[in-house]
Order: C-alpha cells, then structure tokens, then sequence
C-alpha cells in the first residue's frame, strides 16, 4: 500500500488543470449500458473507481476501451446479473441499476455496503424504481428487480437530508425507455445529474428540467449511441482552492467551472480568499488575513458536503471559532482525529464540528479514512511542520487524478512511498 510523504511549509504556486468529475463519469458509464451502439466518453479522470466501474461494466458483457482520458463502450449484448463482490465494493456502482432495468426489464445488483461516511442506504433508489412499476426483492444481499411493465409515474425523491444524487440518476436512467411520462419531484440538482441528462439526451432520451427539483422524462423505446465530454470536477477545483488558501499560496486553476462552485468559493471570499475569474480558469490566494466562517452542507446549490473535510483544515490554520455543520452523512468527520495527531483543536458536537482555528500544526503519521478526509489530510500536511506521512492513500486515488502529481506540479514537497 502506498502512502504520501508530504514536507509541509511550502505555499503552492503554478497552474493546476481539473480533470473530469469523478461523480459524473460514473453514472454516465452507467448509462452506456441503455444501448447496444458505441458512446464514446471523453475527458474521463484516470481514477481506481472508474477503472472498477470499467471491470463492473466488462462484466456484465460491454466491451471498453481505455485510451488516456477516452472511453469507448459499445455493449451489444449484456446480462443483468452483476458480479456481487465487484459490485458491492463501490458505492457508486448501484447506479447502473437504473440502466439494466430500462433496457432488459430486470436486473440483480448487491446491495452497496455502508461506508464510513454514513449509513448510506439505498430506499430511495427502490422507491423510485417500484414507482415505475418495478417489483424488488432483497434476496441473499442482492437487490433483485423486475420490470416487465416499465411505465411513468410521477416519483417523490426527497429524503430525511434532501434529495438523492444517485437516486435521481438511477431513476432518470430507467425511466427514460418507460412507457409514458415520469416526473421526479424533489430532484438532486448537483451539476452531476445535469451532466447525466445531457448525455442521455444526446442519447435519444427526452428529459427536461435536469438541474432544478422537478425532472421531467417522456420514455422513448431506444436509445442510440452518442459522444459526450465530462464536467469539471468542482469538488477537485474546490480542493486546490483551499489548499492554496491553507498554504497561503496563489495558484491559477485552470478548466474549472466557477458557476458550479458558487457556495465554496463564496465561502472562501467570507473567509478571506480572493477568487479571480478570468475565463474558465480562477486565480487563488488570500486577500489578507483569514476569517472563521461557519459552514453547513446542504445538498446544491448549497455548501458540498464533499468539500467539508478540506474546508475544515482552512478553518484550522485560521484564528478564531468556526462551526461546521454536516447534514447530508452523519458520520463525515472521521478527518477529525486525524487532524488532532498535527495539533488541530476541533470538538464534535452532534453534527457539528467546533474549530478553534490558529494553532500551530507539526507533521505526524496520519491514516485516511475516505476520499475527501484523505484530501483534507493532504492539505493539513502541506501546511504542518516537518514531515506528515498519510496512509491509506487508495482512497485518494479513487477520486483525484495524479494529485501526488499535480501538487508537486504547484511546488508541493510530497513523494508516493511505500506504506511504513
Ligand atoms: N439517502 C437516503 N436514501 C437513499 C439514498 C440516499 O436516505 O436511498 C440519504 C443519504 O444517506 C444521505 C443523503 O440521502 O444522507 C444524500 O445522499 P445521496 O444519495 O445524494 O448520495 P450518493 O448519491 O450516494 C453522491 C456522491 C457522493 C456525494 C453525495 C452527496 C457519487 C458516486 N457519490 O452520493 O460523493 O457525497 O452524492 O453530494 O456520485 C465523494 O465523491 O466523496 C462522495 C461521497
């Protein structure tokens, strides 16, 4: 297992290009699977959880070629029945549930586990999906779907924390060869659902209002092959924007897609960092001294829960009280006691975190725990004394492409070695 060896104390410079979004790559793969002809993906991150998306979608028949950032799948032929153990390791794997109902009218996928983010569960998908008239069982582990009558309903998909992202992706995606009309209401807006929509439009499919609470999706029987470019990643743009702020560094974050990350970098403005447009690329670094903000996720437009962990480390080199609300996983703070081992003083009270910012911060060996507590990790090392050692860093590479790279591309002292 590989670790990052960061030295800290060096402010990041230089220019950054954000690759495409892993939270869009991932249904979109998905959704080649609605048609027997060629898609053909492009801006695609090289990231372990499409690499694992490309072994589920291999599995069930598609066949995928891998060029850089290209991804060809053509899938003339494929089965509904998806290998469990691959299956059950990614979470975004339930997402291409949607697209085996829609074009063979059943389909058996494991459950996702639970991950230490949260609880995770999936009723929302299944509410949905029975919604369209879909008979589900739980069955050994795995959900067992039937649809022999694919039709439109219109579908309520709000939760206990708001809208579902891959809930509404999974049921856009069965939804749009149903017979008839199907309106979701309570729809995630996040850009990555959007992403989704067009892609499947380009399809063939007819949906409209993707991006707002209400999608509309009027069925039609088949879907021909198309070619799409990715988003931007905005929770990888947002990342290099804290890390320059923590580092107090300026960096030029090229290919990033500002109106996606209207809440962090208004965040970041409150705290004190000074954002530049300048076509699609945005010019970081402080404007003066920092100020404690409070923050509290929500699901889009509002504060990503994905970009929590890293702002925490900002609040922690900034002097003063910030609050941190988590509202969409309960149990997003595992970064926390991490954190502490460099010196952060950061109490968790219910699902808020209380940072008392301005503490001096030294290197440790550190564990990662998920994806974006192994960024904000990163991040803290970047900016601690001495030497911080991050372990567990596949959860890193699940999510950001070449990051060990790209931080050294801005001046970073961080070198990948062998975990100690
Ligand atoms: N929820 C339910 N029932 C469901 C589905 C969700 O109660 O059936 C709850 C969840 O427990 C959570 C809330 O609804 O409290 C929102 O979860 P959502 O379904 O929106 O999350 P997701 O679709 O499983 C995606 C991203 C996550 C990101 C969330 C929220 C992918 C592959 N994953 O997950 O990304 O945090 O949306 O924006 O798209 C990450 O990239 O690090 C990551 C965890």
């Amino acid at each position: 297992m590989d670790s990052l060896l960061i030295r800290g104390g060096t402010p990041l410079h230089g220019e950054v290009t954000v690759s495409g979004a892993k939270n869009a790559v991932l249904p979109i793969l998905a959704a080649t699977l609605l048609t027997a002809e060629r898609c053909v993906i492009r801006r695609v991150p090289r990231l372990s959880d499409v690499t694992f998306m490309v072994q589920i979608l291999r599995s069930l028949g598609a066949e995928v070629a891998m060029e850089g950032n290209t991804i060809t799948v053509e899938s003339p032929q494929i089965k509904g029945v998806g290998d469990y153990d691959l299956i059950r390791k990614m979470r975004g794997s339930i997402c291409i549930l949607g697209p085996l109902l829609g074009r063979l009218r059943e389909a058996s996928v494991s459950l996702p586990g639970g991950c230490v983010i949260g609880l995770r569960p999936v009723d929302l998908h299944l509410k949905g999906l029975r919604a369209l008239g879909t008979s589900i069982e739980v069955r050994n582990g795995n959900i067992v779907a039937k649809a022999p009558d694919l039709r439109g309903a219109e579908i309520f998909l709000g939760g206990r924390s708001g809208p579902t992202v891959l809930g509404t992706a999974n049921v856009m995606m069965a939804a749009v060869l149903a017979e008839g009309v199907t309106i979701i209401e309570s729809a995630a807006c996040e850009p990555e659902v959007t992403d989704l929509a067009v892609f499947l439009n380009a399809m063939g499919a007819r949906i409209t209002g993707a991006g707002s609470p209400t999608i509309t999706i009027q069925g039609v029987s088949k879907l021909h092959g198309a070619e799409h470019e990715v988003i931007p990643d905005r929770i990888e743009a947002a990342t290099f924007a804290i890390a320059a702020a923590v580092t107090n560094g300026e960096i030029t974050i090229k290919g990033a897609r500002a109106e996606h990350l209207g809440a962090v970098l208004d965040k970041l403005r409150e705290a004190g960092v000074s954002i530049e447009r300048k076509g699609t690329s945005l010019i970081v670094k402080r404007a003066g001294k920092l100020r404690p903000v409070d923050i509290t996720t929500m699901p889009y437009s509002g504060f990503p829960t994905d970009a929590q962990a890293q702002m925490m480390v900002l609040m922690a080199v900034t002097e003063g009280t910030s609050i941190i609300t988590e509202r969409i996983f309960e149990g997003r703070f595992m970064h926390v006691p991490e954190l502490a081992r460099l010196g952060t003083d950061i109490a968790i009270e219910g699902p808020s975190a209380i940072v008392k910012g301005g503490k001096p911060l030294s290197g440790a060996p550190i564990m990662a725990s998920d994806l974006r507590a192994s960024a904000a990790l990163v991040i803290a090392g970047m900016v601690a004394e001495g030497e911080t050692v991050v372990n567990r860093i596949y959860h890193l590479d699940r999510g950001y492409e070449n990051i060990d790279e790209k931080l050294r591309g801005l001046g970073a002292q961080i070198e990948r070695v062998a975990e100690r």
